[in-house]
């Protein structure tokens, strides 16, 4: 298989074939087996808790654990809340995962033994209209995770220089037709729409191409929400709240975030990289849930 896969596979959503309203955990198996080798107490983070389907499972299949559960989506948070009221084990909080040190030492939980990190968006995200993540539905431009701070994709899109757009297509989208889309994009401004920025997108490349348009919106996503900074800023303070021998796993979506992932367990001498390198989802998952066909799971061991 090829270590590096293109980014436009995040944009499918299981929601596309199989009509749900939910979030599948994917790899959820593979997560569990990972953390129950050698686990039984202490703090497991989950970075990026969504829906809470991984801490559903991980919290049953670990009952001697504390669990904090962290998302940077407000609507989220809400729903885990929810979900785990009855479980006194897990502690919910929103922020960003950058954000994990500060969140432990306020409550006291000390460094944690495991961490999640299921990266991207959620099914349920995308599949809001209102939060305006998918081309396949109208909506207001947003794009934010946390819609209490920073700038949407319409401000993006109707404020940054052509050249400013078109490196942000480019580089988070590995677009090669982005200065074609950025200038149609400046042409027709103000962009406030998902349907508008689509018909601008096929407009400019003269088709109709999933392909492309959820390279666009994947860029536009990656840039509202600063992800590849966050990641970068996790990653650095990881060993500031872990403990030696903490087992850590992320799941990728996109060659951009995996790659820092294979980095950080292959040559980080803080880390040993958990054998296989990598796990991708079975024939099985796959049939169940087409968003989990992008995905990979990472893990390593901090030494
Ligand atoms: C793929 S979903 C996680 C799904 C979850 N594992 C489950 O089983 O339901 C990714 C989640 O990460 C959140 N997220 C994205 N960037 C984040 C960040 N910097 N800090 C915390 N959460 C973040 C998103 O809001 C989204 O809910």
């Amino acid at each position: 298989m090829c270590e590096e896969r293109s980014v436009e596979e995040s944009q499918k959503c299981p929601c596309d074939e199989l009509n749900l309203q939910s979030h599948v955990p994917v790899m959820a198996d593979e997560v569990v087996d990972f953390f129950s080798g050698g686990l039984n107490e202490g703090l497991l983070v989950d970075g990026t808790s969504g829906a809470g389907g991984h801490l559903e499972m991980l919290s049953r299949a670990l009952p001697g654990m504390t669990f904090l559960a962290i998302d940077r989506d407000p609507a989220s948070i809400t729903n885990l809340r929810s979900r785990f009221r009855n479980n006194p084990d897990v502690i919910v909080r929103q922020g960003s995962y950058t954000e994990i040190p500060e969140i432990i030492n306020e409550l006291g939980l000390g460094q944690a033994s495991a961490a999640l990190f299921d990266l991207g968006l959620s099914s349920i995200q995308l599949d809001d209209p209102l939060r305006g993540f998918s081309y396949r539905s109208d909506g207001p431009l947003d794009m934010r995770f946390d819609d209490s701070s920073g700038s949407t994709a319409a401000e993006v899109l109707n404020r940054r220089s052509e050249k400013e757009i078109a490196d942000i297509i480019y580089i988070y989208g590995e677009e090669g037709r982005s200065r074609r889309i950025a200038k149609a994009i400046v042409r027709n401004r103000p962009v406030n729409t998902t349907l508008e920025l689509v018909e601008i997108i096929n407009g400019s490349v003269r088709r109709n191409s999933n392909k492309i348009l959820s390279r666009v919106f994947q860029a536009l996503r990656i840039a509202v929400n600063r992800e590849l900074d966050e990641l970068d800023r996790m990653i650095d303070e990881l060993d500031s709240w872990t403990v030696v021998g903490a087992r850590i796993a992320f799941i990728t979506f996109h060659s951009l975030e995996d790659r820092r992932i294979k980095l950080l367990f292959r040559d980080t001498p803080l880390y040993q990289q958990h054998s296989p390198r990598w796990v991708v989802p079975g024939e099985d998952e796959l049939q169940r849930n087409s968003r989990a066909r992008s995905a990979r799971l990472r893990m390593g061991i901090r030494i």
